[in-house]
């Protein structure tokens, strides 16, 4: 039982179809070949009968116009292709025997109109025979009799037997074109299937997910197109996500390849401190704490930067106004010298204000994007300088500083991975701030752009949906 459902598990869908689509059309072959041959035998059979009924009528007529003294010959049917007898219902009684038809207690019983006529298969000198038994309605008053006919069957059964010859092969034929239809409709059917199987496992084997299914041309949309250009669509996503892969492993590995460069020779001067002095010394070790720490920060940047989509189950209602305030407040404490100004819109309607404005997303995420905004403000700022945050109702985030602000040959390039002005090499950072930031407003909706603001410094945008 259980091996024949893992066969039936295993069996290609192909096979399966094949065999149902052979199985129904074997039916119908089968089906009408049966019924053609029951209709023929039939048919056949009920002529015989129809002619032994003439023929006994035709006795009776013969018997009562000429009188009980016929004789019918020999039952060799040589002569005649018919033979009869006259029976009477007491045995007793003429015709007496020796009689040419078998004689039962039934033919007598019909003699005595005690039954009704029958029909009765018989072989009589070798050959097959049918014969009917009939009460006799010619007789002469007050005799009972009845009468026997007989017919050779051999040429209605050789019918029937040509007859189920020919419906056998016929069936037979049937099958064979049910089984050839069968494996034709199941190729045609499942042909896109097999395209889509076949492009499946080349990507499975190549790994190349460039790969696509043809298309019929022409826009046939039935399940299995569909299916197809679901797949297809699926494919081109992946591709995008392997070559972004790729890209930002290639742009990691080349912008790491400086810092510790850096670092080794740093390495490689303290692993000879006791040519160096003392001042030496210190100035390398703090010049490799401050290039490790910067390393640390890249590739921990590099890794957020890599994570895809937020799951699902992290996001939850996120009240903006809350989270903005937690991340002024955060950096306040890491900038001393910039003061933070936040304005939160409080004019809104009660219920609509932004403090009270929530957004499906991922709060972890969301704080690291202000960061990374209320940071650039603060690091580009010179001391003392404001900076300031303003959420609308609208929940629009504006963070804008009183800096250099970004040159416009910059600002096309800003949010580029890696991408930092050249005015901004001297300070520390990765260039990997902003193109994180805006990787997290697209993930929930939002855009993020830059501007220079009016009267100098810069000025960054965030619009959540909502
Ligand atoms: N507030 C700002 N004022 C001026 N330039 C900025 C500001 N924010 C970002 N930039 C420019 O955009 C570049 C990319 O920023 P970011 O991705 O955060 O990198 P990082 O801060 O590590 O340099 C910066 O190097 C700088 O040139
Ligand atoms: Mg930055």
């Amino acid at each position: 039982m259980r091996a024949h459902a893992r066969w039936r598990r295993r069996r290609p869908l192909r096979t399966r179809l094949a065999l149902a689509c052979t199985a129904a059309v074997a039916v119908v072959a089968l089906g009408i070949s049966a019924a053609a041959f029951s209709i023929v035998r039939y048919e056949l059979n009920h002529q015989l009968d129809q002619h032994l009924t003439q023929q006994a009528t035709l006795v009776q007529q013969q018997h009562r116009d000429q009188g009980p003294q016929v004789v019918y010959g020999e039952c060799n049917f040589l002569a005649a292709p018919a033979c009869a007898q006259i029976v009477s219902a007491d045995p007793g009684k003429p015709p007496n025997e020796p009689y040419l038809l078998p004689v039962t207690q039934t033919t007598r019983q019909v003699a005595n109109r005690q039954r009704a006529g029958y029909f009765t298969d018989l072989t009589i000198g070798g050959h097959p025979a049918r014969m009917l038994t009939t009460p006799m309605i010619a007789a002469p008053p007050g005799a009972r009799q009845a009468v026997q006919v007989a017919l050779r069957a051999d040429s209605v059964q050789e019918g029937v037997r040509q007859a189920g010859a020919l419906m056998a092969a016929v069936a037979a034929a049937g099958l064979l074109l049910a089984a050839v239809l069968g494996r034709t409709v199941a190729r045609t059917a499942l042909a896109p299937v097999a395209r889509l199987t076949r492009t499946a496992e080349r990507i499975a084997d190549t790994r190349d997910a460039g790969l696509r299914i043809d298309l019929p041309p022409g826009r046939r949309e039935d399940e299995l197109t569909r299916l197809a250009g679901s797949f297809n669509t699926m494919l081109g996503e992946l591709e995008q996500s392997v070559a972004a892969q790729r890209r930002l492993v290639a742009d990691a590995s080349h912008e790491l390849r400086t810092p510790l460069t850096a670092l080794r020779t740093n390495a490689e001067l303290l692993a000879r401190a006791d040519r160096l002095t003392e001042g030496q010394r210190e100035r390398a070790a703090a010049a490799l704490h401050r290039q490790l720490r910067e390393v640390t920060g890249l590739v921990n940047d590099l890794i957020e930067l890599a994570r895809d989509e937020e799951p699902q189950p992290l996001l939850e209602q996120v009240a903006v106004g809350r989270l903005v305030g937690h991340c002024v407040d955060t950096a306040r404490g890491h900038w001393p010298a910039i003061a933070f100004t936040l304005d939160d819109d409080a004019d809104g309607a009660p219920g609509h204000g932004a403090a009270e404005r929530t957004v499906p997303g991922a709060p972890a995420r969301l704080a690291r994007l202000v960061s990374n905004l209320l940071d650039n403000a603060a690091k580009f700022s010179p001391p003392g300088a404001t900076v300031e945050v303003r959420l609308t109702a609208g929940l629009e985030l504006t963070v804008r500083d009183h800096g250099p602000g970004i040159a416009p040959e910059d600002l096309p390039y800003v949010f580029d991975r890696f991408y930092r002005a050249s005015a901004a090499r001297a300070l520390p950072g990765s260039g990997l701030g902003l193109a994180m930031a805006r990787q997290i407003a697209h993930a929930h909706g939002a855009t993020l752009t830059a501007e220079a603001a009016p009267g100098g410094g810069a000025l960054f945008r965030l619009r959540l949906p909502g």
